[in-house]
């Protein structure tokens, strides 16, 4: 069985130390971090890691048991000197694209990038490209795409038993890049990834944070998205977190709690109501690490040389709903229309990066 060789570019929360994080909550089951998904995949050997800060790196050898000799503060060295099939990109969105990029035109043979796919349109199209022409097999970290609870709620979807699917429900759609990239990805895969055709939002804070081209800040937004099937996903902001609903002509589906509690409600006759919804039985499904499910995909894909779960249009078409979303906002709520052309704007916080938790 062939063991591919796999390397972390960006070794902090989510390249490596954000399982010490989530230690009691249920939510999350491990290993959460990229490293910690090649370390307990036995498909994958982490051979090496590259990130700008030696001292997190070396927390991470120690973790990982990587060597010194193969820390890299220049990825690009680390891709040269290690060839590894499998790369991680885990940095922050306005550090991604680039790195992508670099990575596929050296010849790695998958890549699992962290959301935000990207800080701009232009730079999420030059990702596509890269990875288009070297043929490169690629996820993007939108974990519950390979979370077994949502897989359940999307059979139960396509079976057709509640009827067609009209409405999906974000409950809190929270920043755009951090948060709405996972949403956003979690509605297109409820939906068969249909094409969207509009979106209509409005940021809050929108105003503030862009200025120009530029936007200063992750922002918040709220809106609606149009699909191609005529399903519309109606994406909030109030303090229910957490919490997605499919509701089809016949029933519902809710996940609340981020994965705790799951429901199905379907529409029965019961005397004395009428169009009653009912609560009926969620069906049992067995929890499972959704980083090391994606991990498991890129393998997969690598053996048998068939597409991923995700893959890169899958990752731009979540873009596109992001920065539609903020250029709705610029034009007071104005319908985009999809494809989205022409959108300029660019993420560019100028943060530092976090301080990852060493110890759980
Ligand atoms: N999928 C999830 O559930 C989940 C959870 C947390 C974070 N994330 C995402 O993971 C990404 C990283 O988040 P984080 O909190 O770990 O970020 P962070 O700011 O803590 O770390 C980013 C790291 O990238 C490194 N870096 C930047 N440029 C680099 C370069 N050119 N070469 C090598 N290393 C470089 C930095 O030094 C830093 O250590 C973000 O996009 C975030 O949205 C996803």
């Amino acid at each position: 069985m062939k063991i591919y060789r796999a390397a972390v570019i960006g070794c902090s929360r989510m390249g490596a130390f954000i399982d010490h994080e989530v230690t009691d909550y249920k939510a999350i089951i491990p290993p959460y971090s990229h490293a910690g998904g090649f370390q307990t995949e036995e498909r994958t050997d982490l051979v090496a890691c590259a990130d700008l800060r030696s001292d997190v790196m070396r927390e991470f050898g120690k973790l990982y048991g990587i060597a010194k000799e193969h820390q890299y503060t220049d990825y690009r060295e680390m891709l040269e000197k290690e060839q590894p099939e499998i790369v991680s990109v885990a940095t922050q969105p306005e550090h991604r694209a680039k790195i992508v990029i670099d990575a596929a035109n050296h010849g790695v043979k998958a890549i699992y990038a962290e959301k935000a796919m990207a800080a701009s349109m232009e730079e999420a199209q030059a990702m596509v490209d890269a990875v288009e022409k070297n043929s490169v097999m690629f996820n993007l970290g939108t974990n519950r795409r390979w979370h077994p609870g949502f897989d359940s709620m999307k059979s139960i979807i396509d079976s057709g038993d509640l009827g067609k699917l009209k409405t999906l429900i974000i409950y809190s759609n929270g920043p755009l890049f951090n948060s709405a990239s996972h949403n956003f990805d979690l509605v297109l895969r409820l939906n068969n990834d249909v094409a969207a055709t509009w979106v209509s939002a409005h940021l809050p804070n929108g105003d503030n944070i862009i200025s120009g081209e530029v936007v200063n800040e992750d922002p918040v937004g709220q809106g609606i998205i149009q699909f191609e099937n005529e399903v519309t996903v109606h994406a909030m902001l109030s303090p229910r977190a957490s919490e997605w609903e499919a509701i089809c002509e016949k029933g519902s589906l809710t996940c609340w709690n981020n994965g705790w509690q799951w429901q199905l409600r379907r529409q029965a006759d019961v005397p004395g109501w009428r169009r009653c919804l009912v609560p009926d039985t969620f069906p049992e499904f067995e929890g499972s690490s959704s980083t090391q499910n994606l991990i498991e995909d890129l393998v997969q894909a690598l053996d048998t040389n068939a597409t991923t779960r995700g893959g890169i249009r899958v990752a731009y078409a979540s873009t596109e709903l992001i920065f539609a979303f903020m250029e709705s906002h610029l034009q007071n709520g104005k319908r985009i229309n999809l494809p989205l052309v022409g959108s300029k704007l660019r993420l560019q916080r100028g943060r530092a990066p976090r301080q990852p938790k060493f110890t759980a």
